[in-house]
Parts: C-alpha cells; structure tokens; sequence
C-alpha cells in the first residue's frame, strides 16, 4: 500500500453511535435543566413544586442517560473490535505509543488510527470515568432528595416516622418523618450533590476538549472524524498505526 492511497475502514459499529448521539443529547438536556436548578433562585423559580418538578426533569433524563451508559458498558464485551473495552483502555506499550503519538504530531504528519489514537484513548477514558460518577452520585440525590428509584424506597422507608406509612411521605415535607433520621439523611446526601456538582463542570471541560481535538484532528488531516460517528467508517491515507491491533 503506498503511502498516499485512501481507504475506507469500518470502525464505529451502529451500538457505539447510537450510545454516542444519545449521551450527548442527554448530557446536553442534563446541563441545561442542571445549570436552571442550580440559578432557580435567579430566574425566579420560587415555588416548590417547581422545584421538584425540574428535579423530576432531571431525574427522568438521567434515567435514559444512565440506561444508555449502562448499555455502553455491556457493548464494550459484546461490540466489534473498536467498540470492547480493549480498544479504550491503555494496553502494552501504550506511553510508547503515546509519545511515538504526540512526536507525529510535532511534524505535521500525525499518526493515522482506525480507532482511537493513544490521546483519544486517555480523554475518552477519562469522560467514561466521569460519566460512572455523574450516574451513580445522581441515583443516589434522586432517591434521598425526591425518594425515586432506584434508591427511593430506602430513603424513605429510613426517614418515615415508626407507625407511618413511608410510601406516604413526600420530598421536602417533614410530615411523618423521624427529624434526626431526616437530618443524617440530609448530611449523608450533602457530599454526593458537591461531587455530581463539581463532575459536571470537570465533564464541560472534557467535554470540550474532546470536540477541539476532533476540530483539530479534522483540520490537520485526518478528515471525516467527526462524520465517522453518524457513518461508522473512516477514511485514512496511508497506512493506519493500529490495522494489525
Ligand atoms: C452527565 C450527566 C449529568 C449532568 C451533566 C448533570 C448535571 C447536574 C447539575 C449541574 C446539577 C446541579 C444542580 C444543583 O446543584 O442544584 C445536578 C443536580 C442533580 N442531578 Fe444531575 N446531572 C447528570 C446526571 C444525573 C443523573 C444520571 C441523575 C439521576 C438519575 C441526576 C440527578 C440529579 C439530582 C437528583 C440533582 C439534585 C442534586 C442537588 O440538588 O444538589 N443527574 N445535575
């Protein structure tokens, strides 16, 4: 194969894109809703049931971006090559293949990679990491602040006064709840919300490096990045580094 000739590769199976566009559709709408509850009082967001209602919004939200990731994670067993766990997780050699990476880069004709390229592989690693987090520190505020599953039923079942009726009680109404347990309840959720918080702004962050190393990628050369993932294939010129991986 001389070095110049273009060839077409299959590489994002239709699983992967699929989890890809719907992750950042409901990312998008959990940033959204999320930066509104967090400036409720700002936009005059006053009454309670408002409050929950967003929540709610939220919550829903996060249940299809939680079952999507949850999906991703099965994929990664059962996907073609690129789309296993393999293919993302640094593997033998792999600070080789970064630096070797990163050195292509200083010369103007970077690496070409069917897959992910090494940097692809840390950034993407990093924002499924994150991800984990978001939903799992999510699940954990949805049940202790509004008593939805998958944890509700516990919450409140811990918070109920003795001889009341837990399916009864209500988020943010101390009708029929043990005070001191609602209190622990409050001060066990607090370190959850600052972590769900706190990710979200790191996620924006990988988020956006991510689109500017595709932006990047795309205008020195390695064309057609971005569409891969609606068409699932690639085309590189010359040969790729990983077409034996
Ligand atoms: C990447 C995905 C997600 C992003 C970017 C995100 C973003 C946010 C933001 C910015 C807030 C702050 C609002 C505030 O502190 O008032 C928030 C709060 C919250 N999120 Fe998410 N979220 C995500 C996923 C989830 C998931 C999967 C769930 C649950 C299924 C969830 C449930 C909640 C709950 C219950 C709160 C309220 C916590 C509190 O008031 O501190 N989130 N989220």
């Amino acid at each position: 194969m001389n070095e110049l000739s273009v060839k077409e590769y299959r590489v994002w199976d239709l699983p992967t894109r699929l989890f890809h566009w719907i992750n950042v559709f409901a990312i998008l709408m959990l940033m959204f809703i999320g930066l509104i509850m967090l400036n409720k009082s700002a936009l005059g967001i006053q009454s309670m049931e408002a409050k929950i209602a967003l929540k709610q919004l939220h919550i829903v939200i996060g249940y299809v971006f939680t079952l999507n990731l949850l999906w991703r994670v099965v994929w990664g067993f059962a996907g073609n090559k690129h789309a296993r766990w393999p293919a993302i997780f640094p593997g033998k050699n792999f600070l080789a293949g970064l630096s070797s990476y990163k050195n292509s880069l200083k010369t103007g004709t970077p690496q070409q990679f069917i897959g992910h390229n090494p940097a692809g592989k840390l950034s993407i690693m990093a924002i499924y990491l994150v991800l984990v987090i978001m939903a799992v520190t999510g699940l954990i505020r949805a049940g202790t602040d509004i008593y939805f599953p998958p944890f509700g039923t516990i919450a409140a079942e811990y918070v109920v006064k003795d001889g009341a009726d837990s399916a009864q009680i209500r988020p943010y109404d101390k009708t029929d709840v043990n005070l001191e347990k609602y209190k622990a309840l409050k001060s066990f959720k607090k370190p959850f919300g600052t972590v769900h918080l706190y990710l979200s702004y790191l996620l924006m962050f990988l988020i956006l490096i991510h689109i500017a190393a595709v932006v990047k990628a795309e205008l020195s050369g390695s064309h057609g990045l971005a569409s891969a993932m609606l068409s699932g294939r690639k085309r590189i010129a010359g040969r790729p580094e990983d077409i034996d991986a």
